[in-house]
């Protein structure tokens, strides 16, 4: 009798001792899999943070991809701007080796970018280069902003969206600025000089000459617009 009473307390101490490592094994396992889930979810947040800026521009109206500029490139727009000084803007700066070489050369250089991730490797690689004193990086949209401070302005844009910087250019800009167009040139305006060949070809614009470009243009439709009739009528 004893040992049958025994036995079932075994029975129970056991069954006890296996229902408390089937509790430990099932919270092993849940915590496993908020761990796995966690650094899943974790690297697809950060995936996402680091693609999205670089996937954003393909979505927008004018689609400006981030693609650098090549080495010949740099070297054609330091060499049309071989005899000028002061600021200049490169406008969608990329990784900021425009700005940079320029900045290297003796200008006071500036970029304006969209993406943040370029913008703070751009100033990352500047201190690392010891031009932090003379290069800024700004994350902009450069349709909201004014270049009208630049002396010298670069941009290797893309053929959608020349006539539209034409443009805002020309209105902004002083009489006394250059631009310099990358692989793509200006729609409308006469260059002064182009440098290099192919896709590492360079376009120099003056702004005096498109300033009265534009001056012009507006004059010859303030002059054929038909007059407002509205008060010989009444
Ligand atoms: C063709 S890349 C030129 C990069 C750099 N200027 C170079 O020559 O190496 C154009 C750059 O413009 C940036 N971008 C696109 N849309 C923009 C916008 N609305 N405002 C500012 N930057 C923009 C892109 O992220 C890309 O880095």
């Amino acid at each position: 009798m004893k040992t049958s009473v025994m036995s079932q307390e075994e029975l129970f101490l056991d069954s006890a001792q296996t229902g408390q490592s089937n509790v430990r094994e099932s919270r092993s396992r849940s915590r496993l899999g908020l761990i796995v889930t966690g650094v899943v979810g974790g690297s697809l947040v950060a995936l996402y943070a680091v693609a999205a800026p670089f996937v954003a521009p393909a979505l927008r109206k004018i689609c400006l991809p981030f693609v650098p500029a090549t080495t010949a490139q740099v070297e054609n727009v330091l060499k049309v701007l071989r005899a000028r000084s002061g600021t200049l803007v490169d406008i969608g700066s990329g990784d900021g080796r425009i700005v940079i070489a320029a900045a290297r050369h003796g200008f006071q250089a500036s970029g304006f970018e969209l993406n943040p991730w370029l913008v703070w490797y751009s100033r990352y690689k500047a201190w690392r280069e010891g031009v932090h004193h003379s290069t800024s990086f700004h994350i902009s949209d450069l349709w909201k902003v004014s270049f009208a401070q630049y002396s010298n302005v670069v941009i290797f844009g893309v053929p959608q969206m020349m006539d539209q910087l034409e443009l805002k250019l020309a209105k902004e800009l002083p009489s006394t600025a250059k631009v310099v167009a990358c692989r793509f040139p200006f729609p409308t305006w006469v260059p002064e000089h182009t440098a290099g060949e192919g896709i590492d070809t360079v376009w120099v614009y003056d702004a005096k000459a498109f300033k009265s470009q534009l001056q012009q243009v507006v004059t010859r439709k303030t002059m054929s617009a038909p007059e407002d009739t509205t008060d010989s009528q009444t």
